[in-house]
Parts: structure tokens; sequence; C-alpha cells
């Protein structure tokens, strides 16, 4: 049975520089980013775009695993678009805390490596570069492992320097092994973590702004159904700009991040169940596990340090036209499971977005999980293509999820196809799907959805791409998949192959 929540906000009690700290009285949407810089004068985090996008402001956040045991979990994150109440029950680490990790009081490895290397001439951002290069420094270490330079290009890939041309930044990546070892001593973070006692339902905030933070599922779908208007609060990175940029006021904020049923990755019965806490990156790990084809979709998407901070369900939740997590999970006939209070019912993701930023979520209900079925996908071939400006950490101006299944004879028994960015929702194209379903899977074929396509979208023109570019750069993709699954077609190119190494980094999830 739920707990009755607390009516008078408690403070927020994080670990910070080797004490706990006790903020009370902050309001809901102070980023850590602000708390650091004008409350505790901590101001070697830098403020750059204040959107997640340059990565000057990368902390680091340890948490224990759901079950409050250690070992300490470190990831990189933007304080800009954080919120300080989500610190409750978790470590802080900054750029200026490197410094204590050397007994004799030296620089850490990454530090020095910077210094060798030539990594920083005006060093507005290297405080940034420093906190991504050693989460990824402790990642190796507790592996046994040494990245490569993609693998280190791609732990970079959220920060940003108008400086250094990124090669000496990439050379320090690859120096900091090779000088003497210094890791982070997370037996006693871990302890106070522990200690740390953790009221299983909390508030903080204010009276009049309350920022609920439930760590169990009842409680959350209790909390939702009481206050249907209340903000759920994912991993900000969506929300963050609403504030930061927007300058939006959220009122009461229900937080799911820290529940803890929400935060699984189980796989049962050939459906993998992601729940809605999951992170965009550990989610998009669990995918490509099982579906290589979709790693160059996942190194695409976002930023490491955005990706470890926003979860996969809330791209779905938020239902941006241009989301890329949609695409590729219709491709993959995924469905979504949504609570109201005690009741559940599940929904094909095809069936639940209604128009521009709407969807059929009932007052009250709530994402709880994602599930992708496992069991037909031998028989399918998938792939997803981000087409933007950038290679890295753009928007896209079209992004594709696509899947097929040839029965014997060679012919399209079925088909999905999905686009972002071709309408005001990521949407199924249904007459190229029938033009394709029961015909050989040759050119023709190819042919005919192309030109089904043009009944399926009458894509907008934006900042990002014309109508007729996007038309065009769809039907391209119809192509570009039909040639790559032709039989005796090989996995999608060696480019994905090159970021292996990321996969294995952290394993399957
Ligand atoms: P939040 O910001 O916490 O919430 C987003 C919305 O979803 C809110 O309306 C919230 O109420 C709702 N919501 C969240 N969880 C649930 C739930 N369980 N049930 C019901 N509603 C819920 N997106 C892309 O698609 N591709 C990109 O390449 C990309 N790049 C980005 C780069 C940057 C620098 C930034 C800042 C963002 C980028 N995003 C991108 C957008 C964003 O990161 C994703 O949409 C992310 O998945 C949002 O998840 P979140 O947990 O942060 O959601
Ligand atoms: Fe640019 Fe946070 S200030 S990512
Ligand atoms: Fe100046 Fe990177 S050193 S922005």
């Amino acid at each position: 049975m739920s707990q009755p929540l607390p009516r008078d906000p408690q403070p927020i009690r994080f670990h910070f520089r080797g004490r706990t700290i006790e903020a009370r009285d902050v309001p809901p949407t102070r980023t850590v980013l602000d708390w650091l810089r004008e409350d505790a004068r901590c101001t070697g985090t830098k403020e750059g775009c204040n959107e997640g996008d340059c990565g000057a402001c990368t902390v680091a956040v340890g948490t224990l695993g759901s079950d409050g045991q250690g070992p300490l979990d470190m990831q990189t994150v933007n304080a800009c678009t954080r919120f300080l109440p989500t610190l409750h029950g978790k470590a802080l680490f900054t750029v200026e805390d490197l410094k204590g990790i050397d007994p004799a009081g030296g620089l850490h490895p990454v530090q020095q490596a910077m210094v060798d290397c030539h990594g920083s001439q005006c060093g507005f951002c290297t405080p940034g570069f420093v906190m991504s290069l050693w989460g990824l420094y402790e990642r190796h270490q507790a592996l046994g492992t040494r990245p490569g330079r993609i693998q280190i290009a791609h732990a970079l890939a959220g920060n940003l320097c108008r400086c250094t041309g990124y090669r000496p930044i990439l050379d320090a990546g690859e120096r900091m092994f090779e000088l003497p070892v210094r890791r982070l001593d997370t037996a006693p973070v871990a302890a106070a973590l522990q200690a740390l006692e953790d009221a299983p339902a909390r508030c903080h905030g204010s009276r009049a702004q309350p920022f609920f933070a439930p760590t169990r599922l009842d409680e959350l779908a209790a909390l939702r159904a009481q206050r249907p208007d209340a903000c759920l609060l994912a991993g900000s990175t969506d929300i963050g700009l609403w504030v930061n940029k927007q300058l939006r006021e959220l009122g009461e904020i229900i937080y799911l991040g820290d529940v803890q049923e929400l935060q699984r990755i189980e796989e049962d019965a050939g459906t993998l169940r992601i729940g809605a806490a999951v992170s965009l990156e550990a989610g998009w790990r669990a995918l490509v596990a099982r579906c290589p084809s979709l790693e160059e979709l996942w190194l695409r998407f976002a930023s490491p340090p955005v990706r470890q901070a926003g979860t996969l369900v809330g791209n779905l939740a938020n239902g941006s036209p241009i989301g890329d997590a949609a695409p590729a999970l219709m491709a993959l006939d995924a469905e979504l499971v949504l609570r109201h209070g005690a009741q559940q019912r599940q929904l094909p993701l095809h069936d639940f977005y209604l128009g521009y930023m709407k969807n059929r979520l009932a007052s009250g209900e709530f994402i709880e999980a994602l599930l992708v079925p496992l069991t037909p996908l031998p028989q399918w071939q998938v792939r997803a293509y981000k087409v933007s400006k950038r290679f890295d950490s753009d928007i896209s101006a079209v992004c594709a999820g696509l899947s097929v299944r040839l029965d014997g004879g060679g012919e399209v028994a079925d088909v999905r196809i999905a686009f972002g960015g071709m309408a005001g929702v990521v949407q199924r194209a249904r007459q190229a799907e029938d033009a394709l379903c029961g015909k050989h899977w040759t050119q023709d074929a190819i042919v005919l959805a192309q030109q089904a396509l043009a009944a399926d979208f009458q894509p907008l023109s934006d900042l990002r791409a014309s109508s007729g570019y996007r038309m065009q750069v769809a039907q391209n993709l119809l192509q570009r998949f039909w040639l790559e699954t032709r039989a005796g077609q090989p996995l999608p190119g060696a480019a994905c192959r090159v970021w292996q190494g990321v996969l294995d980094e952290g394993g399957a999830a």
C-alpha cells in the first residue's frame, strides 16, 4: 500500500565533496548548474548554451543500484538541464573533485594528459571535456580495457570546443591511460549513500510548488491519478529546455526517475520490457544488443550526457514529430504499457499519437514501460536511418524505421515503414506498405512504394529541410533499405561496426 505523501517539503540530501549536503527551500526547477555556481560557489563547472548542447556544464552523478547496494554507478550528465531535487540520495562530482583523487594532491591523469597534449586553449570548454574523459577513464579502468580513438570521440560527442580542433583532446583521451592510475575510491561514497536515510515517499520544493519523488510504482500511480495536471518529469532533457529557454513555470512536479520498478530492463517470454525510467543509453544498448542494425541510430541520438540523463520512454511520450526513437520502435512493432492507478492497458506505439504533440494518454495515466517483441525478430530485416545536417548531436530532418519479412518465395509477407519529420507526428506509411505486400522484393516493387509515399505524406518545409527534399529523401531511404536487404547483402556498413567497441563497453543490458 503506498505511503501517504509528506506535505512538508523535505531537504534535498546528497553527497558532495565528501559530506552530505542538505539543501532546503530550493525551488524545484533550480538546476544543478545554478546551485553549483550561485549557491555552492563552485564555478569550475561552466555555463555555455544552458540547453544540453555544448557540454561545458558536464558533471558526474553517482548512484547505487536500485537495490540500494554498491558498486557506485557513475554517469556524466549536463548540469544545466538537471533539476537539483533529482540529486536526492545520489553523489555529485565536479571537475574540482578530480585533484583530490591523488593522495599527493597531484593532477588527475585526465588533467595531466590535457596539459601534456595541449588540450586546452581558452579553457572554457575544458572542465566539461575533463569530466567526460573522467567518466570514460573510470569506466574503462573498471573494465580493465582501453578505448579506441573512435570510442573516445564518441564519448566526447556532447562536448564542443571552438579553439582546439579536438585532435589534442583526443590525444589526451589516449594519453590518460599511459599515466599512473588514479581511481576514485568509491567505497566511502557508497557507504555515505547507504547511510543517507531515504524516506520512501519524498516531497521537496515548497508547499506552493511541491516536487514529489516517489520510489515505488504504486506510489507513483496513486500520485499521478490524484494529480493529473502535475508535470511528469523523467530525465528533463526536454523539460529542462521548457524552463531554461521558454521560461515556463512547471507548477507541481512528479518525478518518476527514482521509481525502482521503472528502472528495470527485463526480457520475458520473448519480449523486451524497458521501464519508463530507463535511460536512453541503457535502453538503446539493450535494443541494439538484440537488433544490431539500430546501432548507428543509437550513437547518433543526441550525445552521451543527454542519453545518460534522458529516458527512452520520455522520447516517445514527448512525441516530437522528429523524435528519433519512434520510427525504429514502430518498425519493431513496439507497444506501450499505460498505467492509471492500479489499471494497466497496452497500446501499439503506432496508435499512440493523435496529432502534433497529442497522444492517447488519459488524464492521470502515464507510460509504465515499452515492450518490444523479440521472438519474430530473426525473420525480419530491420533498419533505421537518421538524416540530419550534422552527423553528431543534431535534430533529424527525416528519420526512418523500416522492417520487412519475406516468405520462402522472396515475396513481401509483412512490412512496416515509419517516418519522423514527414508529418505532425511520427507515423506509419500505410500506402507504401500496401504497395509492397504480396509483391516480390524487387526494384519494381520499391518504385511502386516510392510513388505511394506521396499519398502517405505531404511533408512541411522548415529551416531544417524543404518539403521536396524530405519526400526525395524518404523515397531514397526506401531504395537504400531495399539495396541493403536484397538477398545476400551484409549487415549495414562498416561505420556501424567501428563502434562495436562502444557496444562492448558496457555489455548488453
Ligand atoms: P523529459 O524531458 O523528462 O519529459 C519529456 C516529456 O515526456 C514531458 O512531457 C514528460 O511529461 C513526458 N513523459 C516523460 N516520461 C513519461 C512517462 N513515463 N509517461 C508519460 N509522460 C512522460 N531527441 C531525439 O529524438 N533525437 C535526438 O537526437 C535528440 N537530441 C537531443 C539533444 C539535446 C542536446 C537535447 C537537450 C535533447 C535531445 N533530444 C533528442 C530530446 C530528448 O533528449 C529526448 O526526447 C529524451 O528522450 C526525452 O526524455 P526525458 O526523460 O529527458 O523526458
Ligand atoms: Fe551547454 Fe549545459 S551549458 S550543455
Ligand atoms: Fe576554448 Fe575549448 S579551449 S572552447
